[in-house]
């Protein structure tokens, strides 16, 4: 079994942050969304996997390497265009050969990870008839319009996937993660672009059904977050940060006050101000006269005076000073907020796509 990790496309719900980075690697609880998916994968005794890169390939590579420090051998597969995950899949070929693999969406975030996907798919190929060529896994959502709908026969074999329909078969969502057999690749190779010019998986998926191939699905019971828009971002943040171990490695005055679960990384000071957790702190904070609020992560290297934050994913180096109160704010690299004097008026230099909601 190998892993097919998507890491490119646009990001074009989560801009400005995508112009100047991968989405994928927005940090969550202060690590990177694509970490998340690579320990799942390492912990499903999964060691060798492809990496999908676009225009953030550099970028991608230099945060993940050769794998080795997730137990994993990494192979990086460039993709020209985002043309679709039915494309990553073509382009993959000869880095999977006739393997089985899990396909993994590289901002999605599954609570429990694979479980037990991986064995599961294995022992159906085994039996020697009707071994599925895919299977997919499902989530119950409230509103499936916005998703991938799959449509379930009583045996429990899906027998259409509807791309956002507006009338939906089911309010079982595809989630980002996906097992193949070989015989995906006939499917990717076989199918035409979308009307939005992509090759769509579940086109792909869905022309093995329509060859009579067996396509079964596993409901997953545990959360699942694609964070490629900012609100899934922030409550991705807010579910990680509640499980964090709390620990301090800072400093911190004896004026302020750290309660419940914060972990505050080497280097970072706090002065006069108070922490409510969940929150993490980056390496070489400098908080005073501030409050954090829970679901907080901020960055290393981050400035924060006289501010107060709440439910918030501050990136590395940003300064925060007199900036009055943030909530639900997503701030990418060495961004400044800042408050001078009193006239009540604002002053804006913000970057292509930015969003400022006044309040
Ligand atoms: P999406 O989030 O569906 O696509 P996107 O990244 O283009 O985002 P947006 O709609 O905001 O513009 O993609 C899911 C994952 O797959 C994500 O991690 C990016 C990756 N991907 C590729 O690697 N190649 C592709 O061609 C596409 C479409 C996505």
């Amino acid at each position: 079994m190998k892993a097919l990790v998507l890491a490119g496309g646009t990001g074009s719900r989560l801009r400005p942050i995508t112009h100047t980075g991968a989405k994928q690697l927005v940090p969550v609880a202060n690590k990177p969304i694509i970490f998340y998916g690579l320990e799942a994968i390492a912990a499903a005794g999964i060691t060798e996997v492809g990496i999908v890169v676009g225009e953030t390939a550099a970028e991608v590579m230099a945060a993940i390497g050769d794998g080795a420090t997730f137990g994993l051998r990494v192979t990086y597969i460039a993709q020209d265009a985002p043309n679709g995950l039915a494309h990553c899949v073509l382009i993959a070929r000869d880095f999977l050969g006739d393997d089985d693999f899990v396909m993994w969406l590289g901002d999605n975030l599954l609570e429990g990870g694979l479980g037990d996907l991986v064995p599961e798919f294995g022992q159906e190929q085994r039996r020697l008839t009707g071994a599925p060529a895919a299977m997919i896994l499902l989530k119950k959502v409230e509103d499936p319009t916005q998703f991938g709908v799959a449509e379930l026969d009583p045996e429990g074999h899906v027998v259409r996937l509807v791309e956002k329909p507006a009338d939906p078969p089911s309010d079982l969502a595809l989630v980002g993660v996906y097992l193949f057999d070989r015989r995906i690749h006939e499917a990717a190779a076989a199918i035409e672009p979308s009307g939005r010019g992509e090759l769509e998986i579940t086109d792909a998926i869905q022309w093995l059904i329509d060859q009579g191939q067996p396509v079964v699905a596993a409901e997953h019971r545990g959360w699942w977050l694609d964070t490629g828009k900012k609100d899934p971002l922030l409550e991705a943040n807010r579910v990680l940060l509640e499980r964090i171990e709390p620990r301090n490695d800072g400093t911190v005055d004896d004026a302020s006050r750290i309660e419940g679960r914060v972990v505050i990384e080497a280097g970072a000071v706090i002065e006069r101000s108070t922490v409510r957790g969940p929150v993490v702190i980056g390496a070489g904070c400098r908080i005073t006269d501030s409050f954090i609020g829970p679901f907080t992560a901020i960055g290393p290297n981050c400035e924060v005076a006289e501010t107060e934050v709440d439910h918030s994913v501050i990136l590395e180096g940003s300064r925060l000073l007199q900036a009055g109160r943030l909530v639900d704010s997503l701030l990418g690299r060495e961004a400044c907020v800042t408050r001078h004097g009193r006239s009540g008026a604002t002053r804006l230099t913000l970057g292509d796509h930015s969003t400022v909601d006044l309040g």
